[in-house]
């Protein structure tokens, strides 16, 4: 199964993941959760990463995994903490994002509060951005868009415009010339 690295993907309990030799953050919380269980089932080495200290101990504790599950703290957002993810997993095989603040993101666009929006777009594009300029995956690096950027709903303008960005992003990388010069 090799080594993931997961940013920042929360379970039906809150609980947040990113991981290290092959994984990522994005998807639905429990079936994030259950891919997450089932690549530590099958033997895979997983380092997740997400701000709040307290949510990975509960996930260290919830899931059991011994030595094949690594947290580490990082804000995604913050380019030195994703330099220091990234020299303490060193090359991964696959990198998964689903790192997302949304809170307070869905509302009326008069309604907007620019700090709001702002964490929005530091934790899933920029954060995705510096993935993408400090990660080093073997295989795959997956982000998580959304069906708010095709369908958006009301209030979701801001997220549909996030979602679609980062639907651009992974055109971009798609065409660029591995692993990271585009
Ligand atoms: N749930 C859905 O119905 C749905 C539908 C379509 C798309 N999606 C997309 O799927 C992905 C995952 O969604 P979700 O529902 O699992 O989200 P979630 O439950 O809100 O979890 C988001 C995770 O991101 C972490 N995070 C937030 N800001 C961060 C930052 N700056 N740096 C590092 N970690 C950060 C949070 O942990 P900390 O707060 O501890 O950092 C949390 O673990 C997102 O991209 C979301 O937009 C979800």
């Amino acid at each position: 199964m090799g080594d993931w690295l997961g940013m920042s993907w929360r379970t039906r309990r809150n609980i947040p993941w990113n991981t290290h030799r092959s994984w990522s953050s994005a998807a639905v919380r429990a079936s994030g959760w259950a891919s997450l269980a089932g690549l530590l089932a099958d033997g895979a080495n997983v380092t997740i990463a997400a701000r709040s200290a307290d949510r990975l101990a509960a996930a260290e504790r919830e899931l059991g995994a011994g030595e094949r599950l690594r947290t580490i703290v990082t804000d995604v957002s913050q380019e030195g903490q994703v330099e220091r993810l990234f020299a303490s997993t060193g090359p991964v095989d696959h990198i998964v994002c689903t790192a997302v603040d949304a809170v307070g993101a869905y509302q009326p666009i008069r309604r907007l509060d620019l700090t709001s929006i702002q964490k929005l777009v530091n934790a899933k594009l920029y954060g995705a951005l510096l993935i993408a300029k400090h990660g080093t995956a073997r295989g795959s690096i997956t982000y998580t868009s959304g069906i708010a950027a095709y369908r958006p709903a009301a209030g979701g303008s801001v997220v549909a415009a996030v979602n679609g960005a980062l639907g651009s992003l992974a055109a971009a990388r798609s065409r660029s010339s591995w692993p990271r010069s585009g």
